[in-house]
């Protein structure tokens, strides 16, 4: 069972299991500053909202969103998932700080960590998103290791980048598919999606059925 708790204003997880996590170490170039910056430039920026239409969605699935920001995304994905357990997990205390004031459902969970310490049980989440945080990552294949851990055996990985954000990071689809087979994930689809002027791509993966979540 997944430990839940409940979500207060509280910036570190309660439970003692992850205390290790809320120190969570982040890409250096976000400051209190660039995150307040990009919380209200960027909190509700249409990719955010609109993968999540993209996504086959169980009411029951627990779900991750790593690099959860303002929240946007937990937040739509409430609207389709009713019973099972949401997580925003980010490294940055403005961002949780925002993304909780922003929310009013007490079912949205935002908690300290980060891709690379993920406050969550082993084999306790059905789907794991990460929007335009990919990139942030400090060390992707502790980050992939992490997502593996907290998987279930037929759970998913997603992960969207906006193409523009992926011009200036310098990594593109291509990169992101590399480093998901070398961490031994297969990929289902890769998604061009547009919207208006947007246009992100959205690839999903999952880990081969023999190997189960602790591979
Ligand atoms: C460009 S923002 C995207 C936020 C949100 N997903 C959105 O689409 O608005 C990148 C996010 O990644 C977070 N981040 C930075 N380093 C991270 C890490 N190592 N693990 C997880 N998230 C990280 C930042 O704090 C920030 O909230």
């Amino acid at each position: 069972m997944t430990t839940i708790f409940n979500a207060s204003q509280k910036l570190e997880h309660p439970d003692s299991q992850y205390e290790q996590c809320k120190d969570a170490e982040h890409d250096h170039e976000w400051t209190d500053e660039v995150a307040q910056w990009y919380a209200e430039k960027y909190g509700d920026w249409p990719t955010t909202y609109e993968v999540v239409k993209h996504i086959n969605w169980r009411s029951k699935d627990n779900v991750v969103d790593i690099g959860c920001g303002t929240g946007s995304t937990l937040r739509a994905i409430s609207n389709y998932v009713k019973h099972g357990q949401l997580f925003g997990v980010d490294p940055m205390p403005v961002m949780l700080k925002v993304a909780r004031e922003t929310s009013n459902d007490n079912r949205l969970n935002y908690l300290s960590g980060s891709a690379e310490c993920l406050p969550l049980d082993n084999a306790s989440i059905d789907k794991v998103i990460s929007v335009n945080s990919f990139h942030h990552w400090r060390n992707i294949i502790a980050g992939l290791a992490e997502v593996k851990r907290v998987l279930t055996s037929t759970g998913r990985l997603f992960i969207a980048e906006d193409l523009d954000v992926m011009k200036l990071s310098g990594m593109d689809a291509q990169e992101i598919q590399q480093h998901l087979l070398k961490a031994n994930f297969e990929i289902e689809q890769q998604q061009l999606i547009r919207h208006n002027e947007i246009e992100f791509i959205l690839i999903e993966a999952s880990l081969p059925a023999e190997k189960g979540a602790l591979s």
